[in-house]
């Protein structure tokens, strides 16, 4: 059994490879990564040797062929993933969440894969004042970033109904955990806690996300690559829905710094107010989180203690 696993040196990807060795040894991994900023090869430095790397964009349909060549399975979690940065450079969003997720699509159905899961992720709902978001909900997404991610999911969803390639997709919640690149809100925060400098927060902090722990979310993307059936679309979500001055707030006492480093700052275009979802279909399929907000946050705070050398030259 081959997989292949796209974006395998961000955030995400490099946890799912952990997860993958660690539970299903027999499966052969292939990474391609273009390495963006975002992606990086100490992220794969304990796997280095259990893993075939290669360096290449999906957008570039030669390089796709070589790496899906005798894959069964396909976890595309390639992407340029960050909103604020799509607010600014939206091109390069539509590129590789669009552009990219048709090179792999189109690859996939002229060879022998037979699963492709496609990595989405809430926000393509947009955001809601209460109730959640269901896999019915309609796509309403706000910013170039999300509406990248739903053309790309979309297109992913044609290529179950037209050429029968077996499609599925996750949509997620915001993850946080170990080698999140510190431009996301929760190691941002850390790292300004850990600098004694003013914790930067959009607004009056009152957005609302719901927390998952990136491990959680690789036992839930594994469970849907192995129980899915054909066309899937599964929500993944924790319940640890928290504002994010909350998060501030919690970051600062494990750090034992005072709430006075809070500094609110003007609010992102479009921001959106609350993420939430409904996730009884992947509950119904057996899985549930095991990490509960304030034990998650504080193992991921000390991560990023410990791990100073991995952060220090990024920011
Ligand atoms: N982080 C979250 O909270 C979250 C939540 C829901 C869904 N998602 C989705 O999960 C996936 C992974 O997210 P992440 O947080 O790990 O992102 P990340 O930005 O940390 O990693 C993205 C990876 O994709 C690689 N990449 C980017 N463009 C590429 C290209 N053209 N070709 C090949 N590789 C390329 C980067 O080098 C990097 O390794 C994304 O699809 C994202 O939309 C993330």
């Amino acid at each position: 059994m081959r997989i292949l696993i796209t974006g395998g040196a961000g955030f995400i990807g490099c946890n799912f490879v952990r997860h993958l060795l660690q539970n299903h040894p027999q499966k052969q991994i292939v990474v391609l990564d273009k390495l963006t900023y975002a992606g990086r090869l100490e992220n794969l430095e304990d796997v280095k040797y259990n893993i075939t790397f290669i360096k290449g964009d999906i957008c570039d349909s030669e390089v796709v062929k070589k790496a899906m060549q005798g894959c069964d399975e396909v976890v595309n979690f390639a992407a340029e993933s960050h909103v604020d940065r799509s607010i600014t450079s939206p091109e390069d969003f539509v590129r590789t969440d669009v552009l990219g997720a048709f090179m792999l699509l189109e690859q996939a159905r002229k060879s022998d894969v037979k699963k492709f899961l496609q990595i989405s992720t809430d926000e393509v709902y947009g955001s809601t004042v209460s109730g959640s978001f269901s896999e019915k909900s309609i796509l309403d997404p706000s910013s170039p970033y999300s509406a990248s991610k739903a053309g790309g999911e979309l297109l992913a969803r044609s290529y179950a109904r037209t050429y029968g390639l077996n499609v599925m997709v996750t949509r997620s919640s915001n993850n946080y955990g170990p080698f999140q690149y510190p431009e996301k809100l929760i190691p941002v925060l850390v790292i300004k806690a850990l600098r004694n400098e003013p914790l930067p927060i959009y607004g009056k902090g009152t957005n609302v996300r719901d927390w998952l722990h990136v491990l959680d979310n690789c036992r839930a993307i594994d469970l849907v690559l192995e129980k899915g059936k054909p066309g899937d679309i599964i929500n993944v979500g924790s319940g640890n829905e928290v504002t994010n001055i909350e998060i501030a707030k919690l970051i600062l006492k494990f750090l034992k710094r005072p709430e006075s480093l809070i500094k609110f700052v003007q609010d992102r275009p479009g921001h959106d107010f609350r993420y939430s979802l409904n996730w009884d279909m992947i509950r119904k399929m057996g899985w549930k989180p095991q990490m509960k907000l304030e034990e998650g946050l504080r193992s991921t705070v000390d991560w990023y203690v410990a791990n100073e050398k991995w952060w220090a030259g990024l920011v």
